[in-house]
């Protein structure tokens, strides 16, 4: 008989529920909030009234979708943190009334953990083996730039990691420098397809050892088109697919020249991405690249596992529930990172 876990994701704008039988994902359900694209950014306070609004017929849905009663549960995971701490609760105190109405047990998730642990998701679609220990993993999101060595499921190690802005965050705000919708991340990626990446060269940082900086690129982008911009009102306009090819250009080269330094540093072959960001054309086949060039064995999650999705937390609940290591039905959210 397998073991059911239901997994509930809402640290940020998605309310996301999935169920799995032992490591294979039986649904994944996502509703996305489409009411942070007018502000821009996603607004905390509406994010979580849209958890509110969402939870339960996300959470049905998965259920229905996996075809099981909600009886069969062995466990409720969710996402315990990082994230906005309003849209955490949300989840949080859902799963933690489910679990004492069900009888069951609750399993904390650490978003950036889960995110990894994507590359065990089984599925009808998987084909490839799963990442063989130690990996590297690139965890890229809108809140996180990380390279982590996964020595094994519960024992991860974070290498490097940026001093200030995240990757994804890079993409949003030079999209929003752009006058593009939020989240930019995705149309960048989308608009780049047509687009000169050599067309416009913008400053990389020199950050020590396996840290990464984003900070000055966004400064440099946002000068450089309002220079543009003074010359020639419609440079944004004229430019947009070459802009977007340039900039994620210069994104993905950062971010891969430090994953190459990693791999080298620690000899690991095996390397991965994870997170929104991994979902980025060109960061995906410059990664695949790698694997020619440099002999790499390397692991790219489904587009569905890639942005946040709840079939990572019930995955890692499931490795969570093997070990026994149950939750605590007196802990709170944490806001910040904390692995
Ligand atoms: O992991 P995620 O869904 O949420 C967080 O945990 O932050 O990541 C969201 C980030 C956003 O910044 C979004 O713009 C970015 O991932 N993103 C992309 C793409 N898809 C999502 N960035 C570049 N290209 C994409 N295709
Ligand atoms: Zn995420």
């Amino acid at each position: 008989m397998p073991v059911f876990i239901l997994g509930i994701e809402s640290s940020c704008d998605d309310t996301s529920a999935s169920v799995v039988a032992d490591d294979y994902i039986l649904s994944n359900v996502t509703a996305s909030q489409e009411v942070h694209r007018m502000y821009g950014g996603v607004v905390p306070e509406l994010a979580s009234r849209a958890h509110q609004q969402n939870i339960i017929p996300v959470i049905h849905a998965a259920v229905t979708k996996a075809n099981i009663q909600k009886n069969q549960l062995a466990a409720v995971a969710y996402t315990k943190g990082p994230g906005l701490l309003g849209s955490l609760l949300v989840g949080t105190s859902f799963a933690k009334s489910l679990a004492v109405g069900l009888k069951i047990p609750t399993i904390e998730v650490d978003h950036l953990q889960a995110h990894i642990m994507a590359h065990f998701i089984r599925d009808q679609y998987s084909t490839k083996p799963v990442p063989e220990f130690p990996f590297l993993c690139l965890t890229v999101s809108g809140g996180h730039t990380q390279i982590v060595r996964i020595d094994d499921h519960f024992s991860m190690h974070i290498l490097g990691q940026t001093i200030d802005d995240a990757a994804g965050e890079t993409f949003d705000k030079a999209a929003k420098i752009m006058g593009l919708p939020y989240p930019g991340g995705p149309l960048i990626d989308k608009l780049a397809r047509e687009g000169d990446p050599e067309k416009f060269h913008f400053s990389k940082p020199s950050i020590p050892g396996l840290d990464f900086s984003f900070s000055g690129l966004k400064t440099s982008i946002l000068y450089f088109l309002r220079d543009r911009i003074k010359e020639n009102p419609d440079f944004i306009e004229k430019n947009k697919t070459d802009l977007c090819a340039s900039i994620q250009y210069t994104i993905v080269s950062i971010l891969m020249q430090k994953l190459k330094k990693a791999a080298d540093e620690t000899g690991i072959r095996e390397v991965a991405i994870a997170g929104g960001v991994s979902a980025n054309s060109a960061l995906r086949a410059a990664l695949l690249e790698g694997q020619n060039q440099y002999n790499w064995n390397v692991f790219i999650p489904r587009l569905e596992y890639s942005t946040d999705n709840a079939a990572m937390i019930a995955i890692t609940g499931y490795y969570k529930y093997l070990k026994g290591n149950f939750g605590n039905p007196a802990s709170a959210p944490y806001a910040r990172s904390r692995f």
